[in-house]
């Protein structure tokens, strides 16, 4: 056994000592091309992991998990026991697969309950309005609220309109020209209305596509801001109110909610590892959110994300693949009322920066992929292009867009660790959000083993090269340190 370990050592170092003198003759690019040859070195791994995933004994599996955990939890408030049951569950299934390290991490989060609502228009007719509180939102009293509403395109139009607002039911009907700019409405709208003395704030959902769908989701208080109660409704109802209000008809409104903050509770980061054969203290990190909105299912958001990092894990295990870096998957807890079990990992191990190959999270949907988003370096962006088109081709996934869209991990870009999310066709993906439409049935089990293929080769790759991908990391001087 020694001395096998020895014969290893001394090939490792011969081969490890012929790059290095054709680094010093030729500079840089050679380096490169020592990663393209690595990275073309893996094709044949490659192509199992896609064989196993696409026509192997690995098709439908991910698919499979996902409906198994999400029928049997149905969704995972923070706070909820359905959360911290789907945690401890997990915790089974990765051990049960064969996975190493699993263990939960503590975290703090908080706990808000929504409790019984409604909302209704009282006149100038009575009508229902679908509605769901806001995360954080403050209720109601116990007999409600019932007052005149005032209906606005935007905060310029309610800070133009103040005087009129006093004592209102402000109703924003903001025109959705994307995620990030109708999303401010839902963060910001409860204190703009509360600064120009508004009783409640009801705004339209934050999708461009609409069934009658109320979409929930964070809000925020601004500090030294009066709370005031505060919900979605649909698309069809704010436009209603607006067109309504736009003839000049007086609108009464009435709104119920028992919404209620409670003290902190403990939760758990949920995580499992191959450890790497050569430098196991080196960690390739895959994760998506356990927990989801109190509606559906959490199967979009982000249960398809959280089992595709698992399945890449599980992928590599089944086929008895063992990278030379650690795979790590976490499961991240209650990041829908503020990235909470992120933020705290990253407190934990920001120290361990240097350490970071590369982070990927799946956050924005696993539906059919088309390669992959990158945050780094150059010379790191042409490392991730090459794998995508030369190990990706056969799954349709060659493309590496700039910019990874990492919800719960994006601090770790500051720390000059790289970065990457699934590129996917996800143009749906707002008109599920948040909403009791986020089930099963949003997802495919096609789409979702491509997903599993894209991240599994990409994340094995990246951990099996010979060299971390160039990154200038850093172990800031972090506060908390
Ligand atoms: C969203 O829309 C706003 C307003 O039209 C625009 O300024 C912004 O660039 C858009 N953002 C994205 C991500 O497309
Ligand atoms: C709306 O209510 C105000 C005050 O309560 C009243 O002056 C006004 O005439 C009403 N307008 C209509 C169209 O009923
Ligand atoms: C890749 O795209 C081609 C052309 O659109 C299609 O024929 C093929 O089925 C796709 N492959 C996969 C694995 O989806
Ligand atoms: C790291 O920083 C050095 C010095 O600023 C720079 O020359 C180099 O290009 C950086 N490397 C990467 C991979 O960003
Ligand atoms: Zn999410």
């Amino acid at each position: 056994m020694k001395k096998m370990k020895l014969l290893f050592l001394f090939l490792t170092v011969l081969s490890f000592s012929a790059p290095s003198t054709a680094r010093s003759r030729f500079g840089r690019e050679s380096d490169l091309w020592d990663v393209y040859e690595d990275i073309w070195g893996h094709k044949e791994v490659a192509d199992k992991i896609i064989d196993f995933v696409m026509s192997g004994p690995g098709q439908g599996q991910v698919y499979n998990r996902l409906a198994t955990m999400t029928d049997k939890f149905g969704y995972r408030l923070c706070g909820s026991s359905n959360l911290e049951d789907a945690i401890d569950y997990m915790v089974d299934e990765f051990k049960k697969d064969g996975l190493e390290n699993v263990h939960k991490e503590s975290v703090k989060i908080p706990h808000w309950t929504r409790g019984k609502e409604w909302a209704k228009m009282i006149s100038p007719r009575p009508k229902p309005l679908a509605m769901l509180g806001l995360g954080y939102s403050v209720g109601t009293p116990k007999e409600g609220i019932t007052a005149q509403a005032i209906v606005v395109r935007s905060f310029d139009e309610l800070k133009a309109r103040a005087t009129e607002a006093k004592g209102k039911i402000v109703v924003f009907n903001q025109i959705w020209e994307n995620y990030s700019q109708s999303v401010q409405y839902r963060s910001r709208g409860a204190s703009e209305t509360a600064k120009v003395g508004g009783v409640a704030s009801l705004i339209r959902s934050a999708t461009g596509f609409s069934i009658y769908s109320p979409h929930t989701g964070q809000q925020s208080y601004e500090d030294g801001v009066k709370k005031v109660p505060t919900a979605c409704i649909t698309v069809e109802d704010a436009e209603l109110l607006w067109r309504m209000s736009q003839r000049g008809e007086n609108i009464t409104l009435s709104l119920y909610m028992e919404a209620q903050n409670h003290p902190d509770v403990t939760s758990y980061n949920t995580v499992a590892e191959i450890k790497g054969s050569l430098y196991p203290e080196e960690v390739v990190l895959v994760s998506g959110h356990l927990d989801s909105w109190d509606v559906g299912q959490g199967a979009m958001d982000d249960g398809g994300g959280a089992f595709i990092s698992w399945q890449a894990l599980s992928i590599a295990r089944q086929l008895g693949l063992r990278p030379k870096r650690t795979l790590r998957v976490v499961f991240w807890t209650c990041e829908e009322l503020g990235i909470i079990g992120g933020q705290s990992y990253y407190k934990k191990h920001a120290h361990e920066a240097k350490n970071f190959d590369i982070i990927m999270e799946s956050d924005k949907g696993t539906f059919t992929p088309q390669g992959l988003q990158f945050s780094g370096s150059e010379e790191a962006m042409k490392i991730v292009k090459t794998l995508a088109r030369n190990l990706l081709s056969r799954v349709n996934a060659t493309v590496v867009e700039k910019g990874a869209e990492l919800s719960d991990v994006g601090q770790w870009l500051n720390l000059g660790v790289p970065g990457g999310s699934i590129l996917n066709e996800n143009s749906k993906y707002f008109d599920f959000h948040h909403s009791n439409g986020d089930t099963m049935t949003v997802q495919d089990s096609n789409a979702m083993d491509l997903c599993s293929a894209v991240w599994a080769v990409s994340s094995f790759v990246i951990a099996d090269l010979d060299k971390m991908l160039p990154a200038n990391r850093t172990i800031a001087s972090l506060p908390f340190r």
